[in-house]
């Protein structure tokens, strides 16, 4: 990861121990899960794109911390359910115990709900001020849209519907797109709307480059739980194919997978070549998700 983006990641961390709620309020055991869930590693990748967004229209920082940080609190709430008895049963998670290992399954499910909801009460706060109202509505619209049954819990209901299934090429795209793509898409349109991009050609670039990223993502995600390093990924290699979850490397064989993700990274760069200059923060973003280890 470059300097930048490194220092966009500090950022986040910032920004985001600031939304949580007090440690020392009650209910002290939910208010602890949710910190544990948010505040415990994790790459920060839907706050970097909405920062790397942010930055190609000279956005400064403050300005995109409420974006940055509400889509980040999903994502966390989204990885707390998914290792869940019910869903993925993990146990290990950026390196330590799942948040139902360490709090219970019922904290868990409860620290899951209340960060969706502060998620969404983070884009009303006056942090996100400087937003004009229509903007902040749009942007909760986004962030509604990407998390719900067409968007990430959908993808979360194409992967149950699928365990033991043999989808098609067609069906494994549609299932990656909505669980993990609509977030990052949702973070690189909540980035430019926060930085008051109006522009429709530059919003579908950005679009067209988000929609590749995303789906990068998850293949690269699927390929590292095969030949990652469980040390390195923090979390349990071989988790899919022990869950008989139909992912890339299962369907297309790894070599293929490889291959395709090279494709559309290329594409997510070809998408924002128009940006030149601006767009060096996420060209990087594009290819560290290709060549991530972790
Ligand atoms: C893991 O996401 C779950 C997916 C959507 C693939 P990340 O790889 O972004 O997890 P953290 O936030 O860095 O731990
Ligand atoms: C999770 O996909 C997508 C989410 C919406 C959280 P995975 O189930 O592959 O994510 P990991 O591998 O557990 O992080
Ligand atoms: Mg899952
Ligand atoms: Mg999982
Ligand atoms: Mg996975």
């Amino acid at each position: 990861m470059t300097p930048t983006l490194r220092d966009f990641a500090a950022h986040a961390d910032y920004a985001l121990a600031l939304a949580l709620p007090p440690l020392q309020e009650p209910p002290l055991e939910l208010h602890r899960a949710m910190h544990y869930a948010v505040m415990g590693g994790g790459k920060r990748m839907r706050p970097l794109l909405v920062y790397a967004t942010g930055s190609a229209f000279s956005a400064p920082l403050e300005r995109l911390d409420a974006a940055a940080v509400a889509v980040e609190i999903i994502h966390a709430y989204s990885l707390v359910h998914d290792d869940l008895p019910a869903m993925d049963d993990d146990s290990l998670r950026r390196g330590r115990a799942t948040c139902h290992i360490e709090f219970g399954e019922a904290m868990a499910i409860l620290a899951g709900d209340a960060l969706q909801a502060l998620a969404f009460e983070v884009l009303t706060r006056e942090t996100a001020a400087g937003i004009d109202t229509r903007t902040r509505l749009e942007m909760l619209r986004v962030l509604a849209n990407a998390c719900g049954s067409q968007g990430m819990a959908g993808g979360q209901a194409f992967d149950l519907g699928a365990i033991g299934q043999r989808l098609d090429a067609n069906e494994l795209e549609r299932m990656h797109v909505y669980k993990t793509g609509a977030l990052i898409r949702a973070s690189v349109r909540l980035g430019a709307l926060a930085a008051g991009c109006t522009d429709q050609s530059r919003i579908e670039a950005l679009d067209r480059y988000a929609h590749c990223v995303g789906l990068a993502f998850q293949i690269r995600d699927d390929i590292l739980d095969v030949e990652g390093d469980a040390g390195q990924i923090g979390k349990t290699v071989g988790k899919d194919a022990a869950n008989d979850k139909p992912t890339y490397p299962a369907i297309l064989g790894l070599q293929a997978s490889v291959a395709h993700l090279d494709e559309l990274t290329e594409q997510a760069l070809a998408a924002i070549q128009p940006f030149g200059e601006s767009a060096t923060c996420l060209r990087d973003l594009a290819r560290f998700v290709a060549e991530r280890e972790s």
